[in-house]
């Protein structure tokens, strides 16, 4: 069996290392682990991460796998925090543990401070505030909640006992007609873009879906009767990264590339989801480049290191970046080789260190929301 380099417990003494020697390193303890470990990639990765993962998918997808995860007992989730919490709830799930005898699936994630500024924007308070205070004036049994994944596993918890459904951006309308089939109305957090563009497909119209500010003194800064009256109760957050896209770059890019194909993620603000040819998740937008002839001309919103990606693995079609500015998410930026390489010769040598644990009630209604959300396409 091959053997680990002797781990630091600092990430500062990987810092120095070159991208070569971090990845022999890597791949050593990958050999030495074997089919225990499991490192997952999301599509908005670096390179040279993406190279390593076993794996990679968009969130909808990396759930399904940390939930299918059979032989792994780690999992080293290169993504955001709300995703590794995902895959522990997913992996730790109860019929999970009594196969592995409790034995539970670490869930590293390699750099804590890879959080998603979209989730920090609602937190379990602020949601529990406004429910308090919708059951005021409105049914709140007929209120579903829809919390997209990109939210605190807290949320997902409150989702769960309320009757709600957790959603990604690849099911996002299915969730919530199945939202619909259980109740009036729905509280969509903590992306307004992805709920607004979900709900115009849906033919609900922009006077029906007031948006709920946190910070505004009552009522989210609605009235009673705009309450009364609405089918979708938007959260006042967004994307910071997909909120750089504006209409002026898809007419810009229509008009000098005439025939171009617009392409965004459903994160992207409503007035150029509008404007756009065609929009789906991380993973519906590498399967559009991939199934399209050659000579395909694209603009592409989302983040920049999956439409570079994208450009080099595709030089057959003429692939843009939607926007003069660098739009990239600095979170997901932040798993590298050295964080990477440090978390798991550590845990190999019996120090596992970034471990996501998700507390057990926290987790088992968490689960409730997940699994509808998986059952749901
Ligand atoms: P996907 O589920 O489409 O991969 O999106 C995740 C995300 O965070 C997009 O910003
Ligand atoms: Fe969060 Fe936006 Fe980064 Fe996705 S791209 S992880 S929504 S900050």
């Amino acid at each position: 069996m091959p053997t680990t380099a002797a781990p630091s417990p600092d990430v500062k003494a990987y810092k120095s290392l070159s991208n070569d020697e971090l990845r022999d390193r890597i791949q050593a303890v990958r050999d030495s682990l074997g089919e225990r470990l499991l490192i997952l990639g999301h599509h908005y990765q670096q390179d040279e991460v993406i190279e390593l993962a076993d794996l990679t998918g968009d969130s909808y997808k990396l759930s399904q796998l940390a939930a299918g995860s059979d032989d792994c007992r780690v999992i080293a989730f290169c993504g955001v925090h709300f995703m590794a919490e995902t895959a522990d709830i997913l992996a730790n799930r109860p019929e999970k543990l009594a196969e592995r005898g409790g034995e539970r699936v670490r869930v590293i994630l390699p750099d804590m401070a890879a959080g998603c500024s979209m989730a920090d924007m609602a937190a379990i308070d602020q949601i529990e505030d406004a429910w308090d205070q919708l059951s005021e004036v409105i049914d709140t049994e007929r209120l579903i909640p829809v919390t997209y994944i990109n939210s605190a596993a807290s949320l997902k918890a409150f989702v769960g006992r309320h009757g709600g459904i957790v959603c990604t951006s690849s099911n996002a309308r299915a969730a919530m007609e199945w939202a619909y089939e259980r109740g009036d109305r729905v509280m969509f957090f903590p992306d307004q873009h992805l709920g607004r563009n979900t709900a115009l497909g849906m033919d609900i119209s922009d006077e029906q879906m007031p948006v709920w500010d946190p910070y505004a003194p009552d009522l989210g800064g609605s009235t009673e009767e705009q309450l009364q009256s609405s089918k979708v109760i938007l959260w006042k957050g967004h994307c910071s990264v997909h909120q750089m896209f504006k209409a002026e770059h898809v007419a810009m890019f229509r008009k000098q590339h005439p025939g171009i194909k617009i392409l965004v993620h459903p994160e992207c603000p409503r007035e150029v989801f509008e404007l756009a040819d065609e929009s789906g998740s991380t993973g519906a937008i590498i399967q559009a480049v991939e199934s399209a002839p050659a000579g395909t001309k694209w603009a592409i919103g989302t983040e920049l290191h999956l439409v570079n990606r994208l450009k080099q693995d595709h030089p057959e079609q003429e692939i843009h970046f939607l926007s003069p500015v660098v739009c990239m998410c600095a979170t997901m930026y932040r798993i590298d080789l050295a964080h990477l390489c440090w978390t798991l010769e550590n845990y190999a040598a019996g120090n596992p260190l970034n471990v996501i644990a998700v507390d057990e009630e926290t987790a088992k209604w968490s689960l409730v929301a997940l699994e509808r959300m998986l059952e749901v396409r």
